[in-house]
Protein backbone atom coordinates (compact mmCIF):
# COMPACT_ATOMS: atom_id res chain seq x y z
CA UNK A 1 0.00 0.00 0.00
CA UNK A 2 1.40 3.78 -1.19
CA UNK A 3 -0.80 5.63 1.16
CA UNK A 4 -2.30 4.68 4.48
CA UNK A 5 -6.11 5.62 3.45
CA UNK A 6 -7.47 7.80 6.68
CA UNK A 7 -10.68 10.48 7.12
CA UNK A 8 -9.27 13.26 8.67
CA UNK A 9 -11.44 15.62 11.14
CA UNK A 10 -11.02 19.00 9.34
CA UNK A 11 -14.24 20.86 10.96
CA UNK A 12 -13.60 24.18 11.88
CA UNK A 13 -10.03 23.85 11.44
CA UNK A 14 -7.92 26.75 8.78
CA UNK A 15 -7.16 24.93 5.42
CA UNK A 16 -4.84 26.39 3.16
CA UNK A 17 -5.33 26.44 -0.56
CA UNK A 18 -3.09 27.83 -2.77
CA UNK A 19 -4.64 28.67 -6.10
CA UNK A 20 -7.58 30.72 -7.63
CA UNK A 21 -8.64 28.82 -10.38
CA UNK A 22 -11.03 25.82 -11.30
CA UNK A 23 -8.84 23.34 -9.64
CA UNK A 24 -8.30 25.10 -6.49
CA UNK A 25 -12.17 25.98 -6.48
CA UNK A 26 -12.88 21.53 -6.99
CA UNK A 27 -10.38 21.42 -3.74
CA UNK A 28 -12.18 23.94 -1.64
CA UNK A 29 -15.17 22.68 -2.42
CA UNK A 30 -14.64 19.20 -0.84
CA UNK A 31 -13.12 20.92 2.07
CA UNK A 32 -15.91 23.57 2.81
CA UNK A 33 -18.18 20.11 2.56
CA UNK A 34 -16.26 18.61 5.30
CA UNK A 35 -16.45 21.56 7.39
CA UNK A 36 -13.36 23.27 7.18
CA UNK A 37 -12.76 27.09 7.18
CA UNK A 38 -10.96 27.89 3.85
CA UNK A 39 -7.93 30.06 3.84
CA UNK A 40 -7.01 31.10 -0.29
CA UNK A 41 -4.27 32.54 -1.28
CA UNK A 42 -3.65 33.94 -5.12
CA UNK A 43 -3.12 36.69 -7.14
CA UNK A 44 -6.69 36.34 -8.80
CA UNK A 45 -9.01 34.08 -7.62
CA UNK A 46 -12.33 32.86 -9.78
CA UNK A 47 -15.40 34.97 -9.08
CA UNK A 48 -16.95 31.16 -7.85
CA UNK A 49 -14.38 30.52 -5.27
CA UNK A 50 -14.56 33.67 -4.24
CA UNK A 51 -18.32 33.29 -3.11
CA UNK A 52 -17.54 30.15 -1.73
CA UNK A 53 -15.04 31.32 0.72
CA UNK A 54 -16.68 34.12 1.77
CA UNK A 55 -20.47 32.23 2.15
CA UNK A 56 -18.62 30.03 4.62
CA UNK A 57 -16.90 32.95 6.26
CA UNK A 58 -13.46 31.88 5.16
CA UNK A 59 -10.04 34.10 4.86
CA UNK A 60 -9.02 35.74 1.15
CA UNK A 61 -5.47 36.77 0.80
CA UNK A 62 -5.23 38.39 -3.31
CA UNK A 63 -1.38 37.71 -3.60
CA UNK A 64 1.55 35.38 -4.00
CA UNK A 65 1.82 32.76 -1.40
CA UNK A 66 3.92 33.17 1.88
CA UNK A 67 5.11 31.11 4.10
CA UNK A 68 3.22 32.55 6.72
CA UNK A 69 0.26 31.60 4.75
CA UNK A 70 0.68 28.09 6.79
CA UNK A 71 0.06 29.98 10.40
CA UNK A 72 -2.15 28.01 12.15
CA UNK A 73 -3.03 26.23 9.41
CA UNK A 74 -4.38 21.97 9.50
CA UNK A 75 -3.22 20.98 6.43
CA UNK A 76 -2.23 23.14 2.85
CA UNK A 77 -3.11 22.04 -0.74
CA UNK A 78 -0.85 23.86 -3.49
CA UNK A 79 -3.23 23.84 -6.79
CA UNK A 80 -2.14 26.48 -8.92
CA UNK A 81 -0.54 25.51 -12.47
CA UNK A 82 2.58 27.40 -11.58
CA UNK A 83 5.17 24.78 -10.62
CA UNK A 84 7.53 26.70 -8.71
CA UNK A 85 5.01 27.64 -6.02
CA UNK A 86 3.51 24.15 -5.43
CA UNK A 87 7.04 22.83 -4.77
CA UNK A 88 7.06 25.77 -2.60
CA UNK A 89 4.48 25.08 -0.67
CA UNK A 90 5.28 21.55 -0.60
CA UNK A 91 8.69 22.11 0.82
CA UNK A 92 7.26 24.97 3.46
CA UNK A 93 4.06 22.86 4.91
CA UNK A 94 6.32 19.65 5.32
CA UNK A 95 9.00 21.93 6.92
CA UNK A 96 6.34 22.35 9.48
CA UNK A 97 4.90 18.68 9.60
CA UNK A 98 1.82 20.20 7.80
CA UNK A 99 -0.03 17.51 5.63
CA UNK A 100 -0.28 18.64 2.50
CA UNK A 101 -1.52 17.87 -0.95
CA UNK A 102 -0.35 19.15 -4.65
CA UNK A 103 -2.73 18.60 -7.18
CA UNK A 104 -1.53 16.13 -9.83
CA UNK A 105 2.08 15.75 -8.43
CA UNK A 106 1.92 12.40 -6.00
CA UNK A 107 5.79 12.92 -5.23
CA UNK A 108 5.09 16.24 -3.68
CA UNK A 109 2.58 14.85 -1.22
CA UNK A 110 2.46 13.99 1.67
CA UNK A 111 -1.44 12.93 1.41
CA UNK A 112 -3.57 12.63 -1.74
CA UNK A 113 -7.16 13.06 -1.89
CA UNK A 114 -9.31 9.99 -3.40
CA UNK A 115 -12.24 9.73 -5.59
CA UNK A 116 -15.14 9.49 -3.33
CA UNK A 117 -18.57 8.25 -3.44
CA UNK A 118 -20.62 10.29 -0.74
CA UNK A 119 -23.42 8.96 0.81
CA UNK A 120 -22.65 10.83 3.72
CA UNK A 121 -22.23 10.02 6.29
CA UNK A 122 -21.04 6.87 4.42
CA UNK A 123 -18.09 7.61 2.62
CA UNK A 124 -15.85 5.64 -0.45
CA UNK A 125 -12.48 6.28 -1.08
CA UNK A 126 -11.09 5.32 -3.96
CA UNK A 127 -7.55 5.69 -4.56
CA UNK A 128 -5.12 4.45 -7.21
CA UNK A 129 -2.05 5.98 -5.42
CA UNK A 130 -1.34 8.49 -8.57
CA UNK A 131 -1.16 5.72 -10.87
CA UNK A 132 -4.31 5.70 -13.07
CA UNK A 133 -6.70 8.28 -12.26
CA UNK A 134 -9.10 7.09 -15.12
CA UNK A 135 -9.45 3.62 -13.59
CA UNK A 136 -10.16 5.09 -10.31
CA UNK A 137 -13.17 6.63 -11.75
CA UNK A 138 -14.31 3.78 -13.44
CA UNK A 139 -14.56 2.35 -10.30
CA UNK A 140 -16.15 5.07 -8.69
CA UNK A 141 -18.75 4.68 -11.62
CA UNK A 142 -19.45 1.32 -10.69
CA UNK A 143 -19.64 1.80 -7.01
CA UNK A 144 -22.05 4.54 -7.64
CA UNK A 145 -24.27 2.18 -9.41
CA UNK A 146 -23.73 -0.46 -6.50
CA UNK A 147 -24.60 2.01 -3.38
CA UNK A 148 -27.89 3.04 -3.54
CA UNK A 149 -28.34 6.56 -2.01
CA UNK A 150 -30.56 5.84 0.57
CA UNK A 151 -27.54 4.23 2.57
CA UNK A 152 -26.89 7.72 4.00
CA UNK A 153 -30.32 7.41 5.56
CA UNK A 154 -29.88 3.90 6.21
CA UNK A 155 -26.44 4.71 7.96
CA UNK A 156 -28.37 8.00 9.96
CA UNK A 157 -30.87 5.64 10.93
CA UNK A 158 -28.75 2.75 12.20
CA UNK A 159 -26.92 5.53 14.24
CA UNK A 160 -29.82 6.80 16.05
CA UNK A 161 -30.30 3.14 17.29
CA UNK A 162 -26.92 2.66 18.67
CA UNK A 163 -26.66 3.90 22.12
CA UNK A 164 -30.34 2.29 22.89
CA UNK A 165 -29.43 -1.33 20.92
CA UNK A 166 -26.14 -0.90 23.05
CA UNK A 167 -28.28 -0.50 26.70
CA UNK A 168 -30.46 -3.16 26.00
CA UNK A 169 -27.96 -5.82 24.20
CA UNK A 170 -24.87 -5.70 26.71
CA UNK A 171 -23.14 -8.77 25.46
CA UNK A 172 -20.63 -7.55 22.37
CA UNK A 173 -20.97 -10.65 20.41
CA UNK A 174 -25.05 -10.68 21.34
CA UNK A 175 -24.67 -6.99 19.89
CA UNK A 176 -22.55 -7.90 16.91
CA UNK A 177 -25.30 -10.55 16.20
CA UNK A 178 -28.45 -8.33 16.37
CA UNK A 179 -26.62 -6.13 13.96
CA UNK A 180 -25.72 -8.76 11.75
CA UNK A 181 -29.63 -10.08 11.58
CA UNK A 182 -31.15 -6.58 11.27
CA UNK A 183 -29.27 -5.68 7.67
CA UNK A 184 -29.55 -9.12 6.54
CA UNK A 185 -33.02 -9.16 7.35
CA UNK A 186 -36.18 -6.68 5.53
CA UNK A 187 -35.17 -3.85 7.35
CA UNK A 188 -32.34 -1.88 4.84
CA UNK A 189 -35.04 -2.65 2.14
CA UNK A 190 -37.96 -0.78 4.13
CA UNK A 191 -35.40 2.08 4.23
CA UNK A 192 -34.78 2.13 0.54
CA UNK A 193 -37.79 1.79 -0.17
CA UNK A 194 -38.45 5.23 1.81
CA UNK A 195 -40.48 3.65 4.13
CA UNK A 196 -38.81 4.59 7.49
CA UNK A 197 -41.28 4.76 9.68
CA UNK A 198 -41.84 0.68 9.23
CA UNK A 199 -38.23 0.23 9.29
CA UNK A 200 -38.26 2.22 12.69
CA UNK A 201 -40.98 0.39 14.26
CA UNK A 202 -39.35 -3.16 12.56
CA UNK A 203 -36.08 -2.37 14.96
CA UNK A 204 -37.75 -1.28 18.26
CA UNK A 205 -39.79 -4.87 17.38
CA UNK A 206 -36.63 -6.58 17.35
CA UNK A 207 -34.76 -5.04 19.79
CA UNK A 208 -38.00 -5.74 21.85
CA UNK A 209 -37.58 -9.28 21.28
CA UNK A 210 -33.15 -9.19 21.36
CA UNK A 211 -33.75 -10.12 25.48
CA UNK A 212 -34.32 -13.84 24.25
CA UNK A 213 -30.95 -14.03 21.61
CA UNK A 214 -29.29 -16.19 22.60
CA UNK A 215 -25.10 -16.90 21.62
CA UNK A 216 -24.68 -19.50 19.82
CA UNK A 217 -21.29 -19.77 17.84
CA UNK A 218 -21.50 -21.82 14.93
CA UNK A 219 -18.82 -23.15 12.15
CA UNK A 220 -19.26 -22.70 8.26
CA UNK A 221 -16.99 -25.14 6.46
CA UNK A 222 -16.07 -22.86 3.21
CA UNK A 223 -14.61 -23.94 -0.24
CA UNK A 224 -12.10 -21.03 -1.26
CA UNK A 225 -12.02 -22.44 -4.64
CA UNK A 226 -8.82 -23.32 -6.59
CA UNK A 227 -6.70 -20.06 -5.80
CA UNK A 228 -8.06 -16.83 -8.40
CA UNK A 229 -9.80 -14.96 -5.85
CA UNK A 230 -12.80 -14.44 -7.88
CA UNK A 231 -14.38 -17.68 -8.29
CA UNK A 232 -15.10 -17.48 -4.49
CA UNK A 233 -19.24 -17.88 -3.97
CA UNK A 234 -21.21 -14.98 -2.96
CA UNK A 235 -22.18 -16.80 0.35
CA UNK A 236 -18.27 -17.48 1.44
CA UNK A 237 -17.48 -13.76 0.47
CA UNK A 238 -20.48 -12.99 3.13
CA UNK A 239 -19.58 -15.26 5.59
CA UNK A 240 -16.22 -14.19 5.47
CA UNK A 241 -16.80 -10.58 6.29
CA UNK A 242 -18.90 -11.69 9.12
CA UNK A 243 -16.20 -14.30 10.95
CA UNK A 244 -15.13 -14.01 14.22
CA UNK A 245 -11.98 -16.44 13.51
CA UNK A 246 -10.94 -18.05 10.35
CA UNK A 247 -8.94 -21.34 10.73
CA UNK A 248 -7.60 -21.35 7.20
CA UNK A 249 -5.57 -23.96 5.39
CA UNK A 250 -1.59 -23.57 3.18
CA UNK A 251 -3.84 -23.51 -0.27
CA UNK A 252 -6.16 -20.75 0.54
CA UNK A 253 -3.97 -17.73 -1.53
CA UNK A 254 -3.31 -14.51 -0.03
CA UNK A 255 -5.21 -12.99 -1.80
CA UNK A 256 -8.14 -14.58 -1.02
CA UNK A 257 -7.52 -13.94 2.92
CA UNK A 258 -7.38 -9.99 2.21
CA UNK A 259 -11.15 -10.22 1.64
CA UNK A 260 -11.39 -11.50 5.37
CA UNK A 261 -12.84 -8.89 7.76
CA UNK A 262 -10.21 -7.11 9.11
CA UNK A 263 -10.54 -7.76 12.32
CA UNK A 264 -11.15 -11.18 12.32
CA UNK A 265 -8.31 -13.74 14.19
CA UNK A 266 -6.62 -15.39 11.69
CA UNK A 267 -5.63 -19.11 12.31
CA UNK A 268 -3.10 -20.56 9.87
CA UNK A 269 -3.26 -24.66 10.32
CA UNK A 270 -1.08 -25.36 7.98
CA UNK A 271 -1.42 -28.66 5.56
CA UNK A 272 1.14 -28.96 2.98
CA UNK A 273 1.94 -32.08 2.31
CA UNK A 274 3.85 -34.41 4.75
CA UNK A 275 3.82 -31.23 7.19
CA UNK A 276 0.44 -30.94 8.45
CA UNK A 277 1.31 -28.17 10.89
CA UNK A 278 -1.92 -28.71 12.91
CA UNK A 279 -3.09 -32.42 13.05
CA UNK A 280 -6.35 -32.91 11.96
CA UNK A 281 -7.37 -34.03 15.46
CA UNK A 282 -6.20 -30.67 17.11
CA UNK A 283 -8.54 -28.45 13.97
CA UNK A 284 -11.63 -30.24 15.11
CA UNK A 285 -10.84 -29.63 18.54
CA UNK A 286 -9.98 -26.05 17.96
CA UNK A 287 -13.19 -25.70 15.70
CA UNK A 288 -15.57 -27.15 18.52
CA UNK A 289 -14.01 -25.14 21.32
CA UNK A 290 -13.93 -21.45 19.36
CA UNK A 291 -17.62 -22.29 18.54
CA UNK A 292 -18.39 -23.09 22.31
CA UNK A 293 -17.04 -19.45 22.89
CA UNK A 294 -19.84 -18.45 20.76
CA UNK A 295 -17.49 -17.08 17.56
CA UNK A 296 -18.87 -17.66 14.25
CA UNK A 297 -16.18 -19.63 13.10
CA UNK A 298 -15.31 -19.63 9.67
CA UNK A 299 -12.97 -23.46 8.40
CA UNK A 300 -11.72 -22.10 5.22
CA UNK A 301 -10.49 -24.69 2.70
CA UNK A 302 -8.95 -24.63 -0.42
CA UNK A 303 -11.21 -26.02 -3.68
CA UNK A 304 -14.71 -27.90 -2.18
CA UNK A 305 -14.67 -28.78 1.60
CA UNK A 306 -15.90 -31.87 0.47
CA UNK A 307 -13.88 -32.81 -2.01
CA UNK A 308 -10.29 -34.65 -0.82
CA UNK A 309 -10.71 -31.42 2.11
CA UNK A 310 -11.55 -33.22 5.38
CA UNK A 311 -14.67 -31.85 5.64
CA UNK A 312 -16.32 -35.11 6.67
CA UNK A 313 -14.39 -35.58 9.59
CA UNK A 314 -14.49 -31.96 10.82
CA UNK A 315 -18.17 -31.81 10.79
CA UNK A 316 -18.58 -35.19 12.23
CA UNK A 317 -17.04 -33.76 14.98
CA UNK A 318 -19.31 -30.81 15.05
CA UNK A 319 -22.12 -33.14 15.15
CA UNK A 320 -20.99 -34.56 17.81
CA UNK A 321 -20.44 -32.11 20.21
CA UNK A 322 -23.82 -30.34 19.15
CA UNK A 323 -22.64 -27.20 17.50
CA UNK A 324 -24.63 -25.92 14.52
CA UNK A 325 -22.34 -25.90 10.68
CA UNK A 326 -23.01 -25.27 7.28
CA UNK A 327 -20.47 -26.22 4.54
CA UNK A 328 -20.41 -23.55 1.26
CA UNK A 329 -19.06 -25.71 -1.79
CA UNK A 330 -16.26 -24.30 -3.29
CA UNK A 331 -14.80 -24.69 -6.67
CA UNK A 332 -12.53 -27.81 -6.83
CA UNK A 333 -8.80 -27.68 -8.37
CA UNK A 334 -10.68 -30.52 -11.02
CA UNK A 335 -12.99 -27.73 -12.21
CA UNK A 336 -11.16 -24.79 -11.82
CA UNK A 337 -7.96 -26.36 -13.28
CA UNK A 338 -9.33 -27.17 -15.93
CA UNK A 339 -11.55 -24.64 -17.07
CA UNK A 340 -8.59 -22.18 -17.16
CA UNK A 341 -6.25 -24.86 -18.63
CA UNK A 342 -9.41 -25.19 -21.39
CA UNK A 343 -9.43 -28.93 -20.92
CA UNK A 344 -12.92 -29.54 -20.94
CA UNK A 345 -13.49 -32.80 -18.13
CA UNK A 346 -16.16 -34.39 -20.07
CA UNK A 347 -16.51 -33.94 -24.36
CA UNK A 348 -19.41 -35.87 -26.13
CA UNK A 349 -16.69 -37.20 -28.26
CA UNK A 350 -14.14 -38.52 -26.58
CA UNK A 351 -14.91 -38.72 -22.58
CA UNK A 352 -18.44 -39.51 -21.38
CA UNK A 353 -17.48 -39.37 -17.43
CA UNK A 354 -14.86 -38.07 -15.29
CA UNK A 355 -13.30 -39.31 -12.30
CA UNK A 356 -11.61 -37.21 -8.86
CA UNK A 357 -8.82 -39.71 -7.53
CA UNK A 358 -6.36 -39.05 -4.74
CA UNK A 359 -3.18 -39.69 -6.58
CA UNK A 360 -0.76 -39.99 -3.62
CA UNK A 361 1.78 -42.59 -2.40
CA UNK A 362 0.75 -44.54 -0.12
CA UNK A 363 3.85 -46.94 1.38
CA UNK A 364 5.47 -45.73 -2.07
CA UNK A 365 2.53 -47.62 -4.18
CA UNK A 366 -0.44 -46.36 -5.39
CA UNK A 367 -3.94 -48.63 -3.79
CA UNK A 368 -6.34 -47.78 -6.86
CA UNK A 369 -8.52 -49.64 -9.59
CA UNK A 370 -5.94 -49.38 -12.34
CA UNK A 371 -8.15 -51.41 -14.71
CA UNK A 372 -10.93 -48.73 -14.29
CA UNK A 373 -8.79 -45.61 -14.87
CA UNK A 374 -7.00 -47.68 -17.36
CA UNK A 375 -10.38 -47.41 -19.66
CA UNK A 376 -10.67 -45.40 -22.55
CA UNK A 377 -13.34 -42.42 -22.90
CA UNK A 378 -13.37 -40.83 -19.25
CA UNK A 379 -11.17 -38.39 -18.02
CA UNK A 380 -9.05 -38.93 -15.03
CA UNK A 381 -8.28 -36.26 -12.28
CA UNK A 382 -5.71 -37.01 -10.01
CA UNK A 383 -5.22 -34.76 -6.81
CA UNK A 384 -1.92 -34.54 -4.97
CA UNK A 385 -0.25 -36.69 -7.60
CA UNK A 386 3.35 -35.00 -8.45
CA UNK A 387 5.53 -37.26 -6.53
CA UNK A 388 3.37 -40.37 -7.43
CA UNK A 389 3.54 -39.17 -11.12
CA UNK A 390 5.72 -41.50 -12.12
CA UNK A 391 3.95 -44.52 -11.23
CA UNK A 392 0.67 -43.39 -11.83
CA UNK A 393 1.63 -43.33 -15.90
CA UNK A 394 3.02 -46.54 -15.54
CA UNK A 395 0.41 -48.16 -13.93
CA UNK A 396 -1.95 -46.62 -16.27
CA UNK A 397 0.06 -48.12 -19.20
CA UNK A 398 0.91 -51.43 -17.34
CA UNK A 399 -3.53 -51.66 -17.33
CA UNK A 400 -4.21 -51.08 -20.64
CA UNK A 401 -3.68 -47.85 -21.54
CA UNK A 402 -1.54 -46.79 -24.92
CA UNK A 403 1.36 -44.85 -23.86
CA UNK A 404 0.39 -42.08 -26.02
CA UNK A 405 -2.68 -41.34 -24.18
CA UNK A 406 -2.72 -37.16 -23.38
CA UNK A 407 -2.06 -36.37 -19.85
CA UNK A 408 -1.31 -32.75 -18.45
CA UNK A 409 -0.13 -31.40 -15.78
CA UNK A 410 -1.34 -28.14 -14.17
CA UNK A 411 0.67 -26.04 -11.44
CA UNK A 412 -1.09 -23.40 -9.27
CA UNK A 413 -4.27 -23.91 -11.89
CA UNK A 414 -6.70 -20.35 -11.98
CA UNK A 415 -4.09 -18.15 -10.40
CA UNK A 416 -1.17 -15.75 -12.09
CA UNK A 417 1.40 -18.37 -12.18
CA UNK A 418 -0.82 -21.30 -13.52
CA UNK A 419 1.66 -23.53 -16.05
CA UNK A 420 0.22 -26.29 -18.34
CA UNK A 421 2.48 -28.97 -19.26
CA UNK A 422 1.49 -31.49 -21.67
CA UNK A 423 3.00 -34.80 -22.65
CA UNK A 424 1.89 -38.49 -23.17
CA UNK A 425 1.56 -41.15 -20.08
CA UNK A 426 4.96 -42.04 -21.18
CA UNK A 427 6.43 -38.45 -21.91
CA UNK A 428 5.57 -36.75 -19.05
CA UNK A 429 7.66 -38.06 -15.59
CA UNK A 430 10.77 -36.87 -17.92
CA UNK A 431 9.11 -33.70 -19.29
CA UNK A 432 8.35 -32.91 -14.95
CA UNK A 433 11.68 -34.24 -13.67
CA UNK A 434 13.20 -31.12 -16.47
CA UNK A 435 10.86 -28.93 -15.25
CA UNK A 436 10.93 -26.71 -12.40
CA UNK A 437 7.08 -27.50 -11.03
CA UNK A 438 5.56 -25.83 -8.09
CA UNK A 439 3.03 -27.19 -6.08
CA UNK A 440 -0.29 -27.52 -5.92
CA UNK A 441 -0.42 -29.88 -8.95
CA UNK A 442 -3.48 -31.42 -10.52
CA UNK A 443 -3.05 -34.42 -12.93
CA UNK A 444 -6.10 -34.97 -15.97
CA UNK A 445 -5.58 -37.88 -18.01
CA UNK A 446 -7.82 -38.64 -20.89
CA UNK A 447 -8.33 -37.46 -24.76
CA UNK A 448 -10.06 -34.30 -23.80
CA UNK A 449 -6.33 -32.87 -22.89
CA UNK A 450 -5.69 -32.87 -26.99
CA UNK A 451 -8.66 -30.86 -26.79
CA UNK A 452 -6.16 -27.51 -25.26
CA UNK A 453 -4.73 -26.84 -28.04
CA UNK A 454 -7.67 -25.50 -29.67
CA UNK A 455 -9.67 -24.82 -25.89
CA UNK A 456 -6.79 -22.90 -24.55
CA UNK A 457 -7.68 -18.94 -23.12
CA UNK A 458 -6.45 -18.69 -19.96
CA UNK A 459 -2.20 -16.83 -19.93
CA UNK A 460 -1.71 -18.75 -22.93
CA UNK A 461 1.86 -18.07 -22.98
CA UNK A 462 2.38 -20.22 -19.48
CA UNK A 463 1.95 -23.60 -21.43
CA UNK A 464 4.97 -25.87 -21.48
CA UNK A 465 4.26 -29.22 -24.37
CA UNK A 466 6.59 -32.02 -24.57
CA UNK A 467 8.05 -30.59 -28.16
CA UNK A 468 9.85 -27.91 -26.41
CA UNK A 469 11.20 -29.86 -23.39
CA UNK A 470 12.08 -33.21 -25.42
C1 LIG B 1 -5.80 -31.88 -0.07
S1 LIG B 1 -6.29 -31.64 -1.70
C2 LIG B 1 -7.54 -30.45 -1.48
C3 LIG B 1 -8.46 -30.38 -2.64
C4 LIG B 1 -9.52 -29.31 -2.49
N1 LIG B 1 -10.40 -29.60 -1.40
C5 LIG B 1 -10.30 -29.13 -3.77
O1 LIG B 1 -11.51 -29.39 -3.81
O2 LIG B 1 -9.70 -28.68 -4.74
C6 LIG B 1 -4.96 -30.73 -2.34
C7 LIG B 1 -4.71 -30.98 -3.80
O3 LIG B 1 -5.63 -30.23 -4.60
C8 LIG B 1 -5.01 -29.90 -5.82
N2 LIG B 1 -5.06 -28.44 -5.98
C9 LIG B 1 -5.65 -27.56 -5.17
N3 LIG B 1 -5.56 -26.31 -5.67
C10 LIG B 1 -4.89 -26.41 -6.83
C11 LIG B 1 -4.48 -25.47 -7.80
N4 LIG B 1 -4.75 -24.18 -7.71
N5 LIG B 1 -3.79 -25.92 -8.89
C12 LIG B 1 -3.51 -27.23 -9.02
N6 LIG B 1 -3.88 -28.17 -8.12
C13 LIG B 1 -4.57 -27.77 -7.04
C14 LIG B 1 -3.59 -30.42 -5.76
O4 LIG B 1 -3.58 -31.69 -6.38
C15 LIG B 1 -3.36 -30.55 -4.29
O5 LIG B 1 -2.36 -31.50 -4.00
Amino acid sequence: MQFLPIFLNVRAQNCLVVGGGEVAYRKAVLLDRAGARLRVVAPKISAELEALVIAGAGELRIRAFKESDLDGVFLAVAATDDEEVNSNVSIAAKNRGLPVNVVDKPALCSFIVPSIVDRSPIVIAISSGGTSPILTRKLKEKIEILVPAAYGRLALMLGAFRGRVKSVVTDFKARTRFWEALLSGPMPGMVLSGDEDQARRYVEHQLAASEQIEVRGEVYLVGAGPGDPDLLTLKALRIMHEADVVLYDRLVSPEILRRVRPDADMIHVGKERANHSVPQEQINEMLVRLAQEGKKVLRLKGGDPFIFGRGGEEIDRLAEANIPFQVIPGITAASGCACYAGIPLTHRDCAHSVRFVAGHLRDGSIDLDWDELAKEHQTVVFYMGLVGLETICAKLIAHGAPSTRPIALVQQGTTQNQLVLKGTLDTMPRIVNTTEVKAPTIIIVGAVVSLQDKYSWFRKEALLDESALL
